[in-house]
Parts: C-alpha cells; structure tokens; sequence
C-alpha cells in the first residue's frame, strides 16, 4: 500500500477512536444533566465510531498491513447549555468528512482503486452523520426552550438502537 495513504488509514483509526470518546463525553454532559435520551444517543455514537475504527482497522490488516495505535487526545470541551455538544458534533463531523475526503484524495493520486472503493461506504455515511447532527441543532433551536418539547425529544433519542454497521456485520 501506497505509504501515504497508509498513515492516512492508520491515523484514522486513532481519529476514529477519538470520535469515540469525545461522544462519550458529550454522553456523560446530558446524562449528568438528567437528559438520558440524548445521553443514549451518544453513547450509541461513540459505539458507532469505534466500530469505524475496526473497519480501518481490518482494511489495513485485509491488505497485509499492521497497525500503529497512537495516544487517544483527552475530549476538553466544557458545556453550559444543551446546544452546546449539539454544535460540537456538528463541527466535528465537517472535520472527519474532510478527513475521508483527503484519504479518497490521497488513494485516487495513486491509483488505489480498491481503497477508493472501501471509502464509498464512508464517504455516504459522513453525509449521514452530517445530516443528523445538523438535524438535532435544528430540533434543538426549535423545541430545546419548551420543557414539554425537550422531553419528548429526550425521549425521541433515547429510542435509538445500535445496529452493526454492514462493513463489520458482514466482515
Ligand atoms: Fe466516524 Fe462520525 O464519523
């Protein structure tokens, strides 16, 4: 494998696991908070970001790599209101798709067909992600102010479920 593209794929493992723990950080915010739906939400998050640490993870090691795990950064942001992690992800989010993006960039410089392919799944879910980060700001701007609306939405989140996502579901 091209040397670039492999720091690039090895660094996002970490950047991965990173998603990971700032998430359960926001978790720890609104479960401390008392808003255990929100709370759920981003500890089903973070178990999302480290399962998309393991499918960088088995790409390199499917194409006869190893691995060079590095030091997780501490998650710093201190919040005083709900809108607060909401932004945050937003924002975190635009960073990690820019991240995908210089990897498909680095992999089509090269020719890397197969990594350009692996990246498909990412590429469509970073506009996922995106979409609902920007969609909770949203509900959160509309409704966050009225008690009744915030519980509903609280428990809105608290629905959510985790589900294996198909790269490690059918690894
Ligand atoms: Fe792994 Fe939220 O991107």
């Amino acid at each position: 494998m091209d040397k670039k593209v492999y720091e690039l794929i090895n660094d996002q493992i970490n950047a991965e696991l990173y998603s990971a723990y700032l998430y359960m950080s926001f978790a720890d915010y609104y479960e401390e908070e008392g808003l255990q739906g929100y709370a759920n939400y981003y500890m089903i998050q973070a178990a999302e970001e480290r399962d998309h640490a393991l499918i960088f993870r088995n790409y390199l090691h499917d194409n006869g790599e190893k691995i060079k795990l590095g030091a997780i950064g501490q998650p710093d942001k201190e919040f005083t209101d709900f809108m607060g992690p909401l932004e945050a992800a937003g924002e975190h989010e635009r960073y990690i798709t820019a991240r995908i993006n210089a990897i498909y960039a680095a992999a089509a410089e090269v020719k890397d067909y197969r990594c350009m392919k692996f990246l498909d799944w990412f590429i469509d879910e970073q506009m996922e992600e995106e979409t609902h980060a920007d969609d909770m700001i949203t509900k959160m701007r509309l409704f966050g102010s009225d008690a009744k609306a915030l519980y509903d939405l609280d428990r809105e989140y608290a629905s959510r479920v985790y589900v294996t996502p198909s790269p490690l579901a059918n690894a």
